[in-house]
């Protein structure tokens, strides 16, 4: 996975746990890099997973949870390295409806080796946007968190509903966006 998932990783638990805490957890963990990372590299995905086991163990708090506060941080991060196309987008709708035809095509063709999730949409009548996410990774609270930090970029109210997902064995979690304002 690209380094710039992992220095916001490690930037958040810092921030809020100290770097006494990141310490420690490198010291169980042992990852590979030493949790020395740089935006530019990649590293094994499961460093990030077993540093999430470490902090769940930490905080007492469920793994899911700290994924998707994870990946509400990790969206400004992202947002201020975007392709500057993207930049002229000026509602949640069609951003989100851009991450998959866009942004990571545009992430993959800077980075040929990076592994990107999958999107597929359904626009339904009543307002609802259903996301279908698809990924080896199983990172749908990371995705999760990821719209909650678009909406609050773009000022909309929303619920996030999460009623099929690929931690149920199902091929493809299903993600439904409400808009409530
Ligand atoms: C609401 C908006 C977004 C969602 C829901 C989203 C979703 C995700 C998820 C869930 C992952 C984790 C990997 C996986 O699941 O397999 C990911 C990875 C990534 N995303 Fe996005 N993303 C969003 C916006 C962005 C933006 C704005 C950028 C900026 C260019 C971006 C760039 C990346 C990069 C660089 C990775 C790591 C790829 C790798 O592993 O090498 N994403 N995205």
């Amino acid at each position: 996975m690209q380094g710039t998932i992992f220095t916001a990783f490690s930037e958040l638990v810092i921030e809020q746990q100290g770097m006494a805490a990141w310490d420690d957890m490198l010291d169980k963990v042992q990852p590979a890099s030493d949790g020395i990372y740089t935006n530019a590299q990649q590293y094994d995905d499961n460093e990030l997973f077993a540093l999430v086991g470490a902090l769940a163990e930490k905080t007492g708090l469920p793994a899911t949870d700290l994924v998707r506060a994870f990946g509400q941080y990790l969206f400004d991060k992202l947002y201020e390295n975007m392709p500057p196309n993207v930049g002229k987008i000026d509602n949640l709708r069609d951003f989100l409806l851009a991450i998959d035809s866009v942004i990571h095509v545009e992430v993959k063709r800077l980075h040929p080796n990076a592994y990107l999730p999958t999107f597929e949409y359904d626009d339904t009548d009543d307002g609802d946007l259903i996301m279908y996410y698809g990924s080896k990774r199983k990172l749908c609270h990371a995705a999760e968190g990821l719209i909650l930090g678009a909406a609050a970029r773009f000022n909309r109210n929303i619920n996030i509903l999460h009623p099929e997902c690929l931690h149920d064995g199902k091929d493809r979690c299903k993600l439904i966006i409400q808009f409530k304002d």
